[in-house]
């Protein structure tokens, strides 16, 4: 299991948490403080309706008059209306104050993640991340506007009835309440236990939708390995422990309910008794007595509340811990502050003060490892001039991949430097540089939207010309003119309703819309048949002109174009030349290219 399984909660109040916690209160202050008046008002109200109920045994029914009746009718008229502002007024603001606080915690969390780098992704989960920012936040708010709310609604009015009660007759107020603290007991007790088992439904739940995310994810993978049957068993045993601590936490709700219930008779009863000899010695007044039978019912409810609360406190303050855990996760890579004083930050960069990028890049003794694992690069020295474009071939795991990240600071080096245009790239800005990157991962990703929205993204304020112009340059506005919608279609979840060939065309267009200084690609090994390939070839060579670029290629026409090759063999490159160069030199490459290539060649010559 990872490392991010739900952790086990810590016992302790952590005052620290909260507080950072109730900063997000801060902008609604006035909310609060009218949400308190309204809160207080409301307990009052219920607190009122059983001495209404007095006032109208003890002046009207016991006496049988009608006599000011009216004065009573409109008394209680006011009353009910008032309740039902007053209840509209919390409900409303209780709500606003939930929704604005998930609002809040999720913006910041979205934009954290934002900001966190390759590392951070490479060592959490996306499910992880998913749970955080949508049950883990919903339940803080939940407890932050509903819960506090809930819980001074309940003291307020166990405070005002108890004072009443105690007001009317304290003997039998005394009488009655012998019974809460017994009730607070038992309800601390009951939901602690069953929030423990709750606990445990939730963490399997989590784990159940990790492995839906994978089952899911995998499908096509699991048929091919016909693993139905295996995957099946696994995630049977995940919801069998569900389903036990599920039936564990009923069995518990279901006896806690008739347990507070059979304590609230005997509270009515003991009400009733002394109360009732009262009425007949008439020391107690009917109305009186009516009232505490109200009294103790409806006292019954904010202990029931508040012991709830507490209890789920408990597991908010979890839900807070992960939750500010990953918004006050530090990038590995930021700008350093003197960087942002002069350039700026992300989201107001001085654009003013970049200087031009021409494009030259220089590998300086560049060692790096990633967290935790061995170095992949030592004392890697490269230097690209400006509009050169290189290409890096070289077996699996070599580090090609590795050192285009480092060079596009997704990474940066654990020791020696890289310059960009001489000057170490930690001396300017991420978004300086990103700004001037176009980048075609080896897997292009699109996103869920038409076409023109995902050619978009690599330039927000692009035109429709410049869209289609982008289009052209890769060779993709034919085909996307030969879809449906043209610009217009949509292209699926994760671009799934297209081609590999068809969605690497799209991303190239995205990629130079914003006509960077450099280029990556990582070229997908995936075979693609002669004509598309011709296709992308060209795209390719367009889209590279005048641009410092980076290809890991693993086609032998994208090769042969580049102006350097790098063959590249545990981090370090072996051999390096032109194609023609390394074909004589007789080594790496010539081996590498005559196993991997000749077929090519040979296919070609075929179908030519
Ligand atoms: N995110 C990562 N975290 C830890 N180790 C990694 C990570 N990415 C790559 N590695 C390791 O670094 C080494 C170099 O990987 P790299 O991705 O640079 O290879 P590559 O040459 O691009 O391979 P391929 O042709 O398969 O894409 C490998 O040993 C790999 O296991
Ligand atoms: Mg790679």
């Amino acid at each position: 299991m990872s490392v991010f399984e739900e952790q086990d909660y810590k016992k302790r109040f952590d005052w620290q948490l909260w507080k950072k916690l109730f900063r997000y209160l801060k902008p609604y202050k006035k909310h609060l403080a009218v949400l308190g008046v309204v809160v207080i008002i409301l307990a009052g109200i219920d607190t009122v309706f059983p001495l209404m109920t007095k006032l109208a045994v003890d002046s009207y029914i016991v006496p049988r008059t009608f006599e000011g009746l009216w004065k009573f009718g409109f008394l209680f008229a006011l009353l009910v209306i008032v309740q039902a502002v007053v209840v509209w007024l919390f409900i409303a603001i209780a709500g606003k104050i939930d929704m604005g606080i998930c609002y809040d915690i999720r913006k910041r969390g979205f934009e954290r993640l934002q900001e966190l780098s390759f590392t951070y992704y490479d060592r959490t989960q996306v499910g992880w991340i998913m749970a955080r920012m949508t049950s883990d936040i919903s339940r803080l708010g939940d407890t932050i506007a509903w819960g506090l709310v809930d819980m001074i609604w309940g003291f307020t009015m166990m405070l005002a009835m108890a004072v009443v009660m105690f007001v009317l007759n304290w003997k039998l107020a005394f009488l009655t309440l012998s019974v809460v603290p017994v009730l607070a007991v038992l309800s601390l007790y009951f939901q602690k236990k069953i929030l423990k088992w709750y606990r445990i439904v939730r963490k399997s739940n989590s784990r159940i939708t990790g492995g839906f995310n994978e089952g899911i994810t995998g499908a096509k993978t699991t048929k091919t390995l016909a693993r139905e049957q295996e995957n099946l068993r696994e995630f049977q045993a995940m919801t069998s422990t569900m389903y036990h601590s599920s039936v564990r936490a009923a069995v518990l709700s279901s006896m806690y309910l008739p347990a507070v219930l059979t304590l609230g008779s005997i509270g009515t009863a003991l009400a009733l008794w002394y109360g009732g000899k009262g009425v007949l010695a008439a020391t107690i007044s009917y109305g009186t007595l009516l009232a505490f039978i109200s009294y103790t019912v409806q006292f019954f409810e904010p202990v029931r509340e508040i012991a709830r609360i507490f209890a789920e406190l408990q597991s908010a303050q979890a839900s807070a811990e992960r939750t500010l855990s990953m918004i006050e996760t530090k990038p590995d890579i930021t700008d350093s502050a003197q960087v942002i004083k002069t350039y700026g930050t992300t989201y107001s960069p001085k654009k003013d003060r970049w200087p031009e990028m021409a494009g030259n890049i220089t590998f300086r003794n560049v060692s790096f490892a990633y967290s935790g694992g061995q170095k992949v690069l030592t004392q890697f020295n490269l230097d690209v001039k400006a509009g050169e474009t290189i290409a890096l071939v070289g077996e699996t795991g070599s580090g090609k991949s590795t050192i285009v990240n480092l060079a596009c600071r997704f990474y940066e080096p654990t020791e020696g430097e890289i310059l960009i245009d001489g000057v170490d790239y930690r001396e300017r800005t991420l978004l300086w540089l990103h700004s001037n990157l176009g980048y075609v991962l080896q897997t292009p990703h699109l996103f869920s939207g038409a076409i023109e929205e995902n050619i978009r993204y690599g330039k927000l304020e692009a035109t429709d010309k410049e869209i289609e112009g982008a289009a052209r340059l890769v060779n993709a506005h034919n085909f996307i003119m030969n879809l449906e919608d043209g610009y217009q279609t949509d292209v699926g979840e994760g671009g799934g309703r297209l081609s590999t060939g068809e969605k690497q065309l799209i991303s190239f267009a995205r990629a130079i819309l914003a006509d960077p200084r450099i280029f990556v690609l990582d070229e997908a090994t995936s075979s693609i048949d002669t004509e598309s390939e011709k296709i992308i070839q060209e795209a390719i060579e367009q889209v590279l002109a005048g641009r410092t670029s980076f290809i890991i290629a693993h086609r032998l026409s994208t090769i042969r174009s580049a102006d350097r090759i790098l063959v590249i063999r545990d981090g370090r490159v072996i051999e390096e030349g032109d194609h023609h160069n390394l074909l004589k030199q007789k080594g790496y490459y010539y081996k590498l290219y005559t196993n991997q290539f000749m077929d090519e060649q040979e296919t070609r010559l075929i179908n030519a």
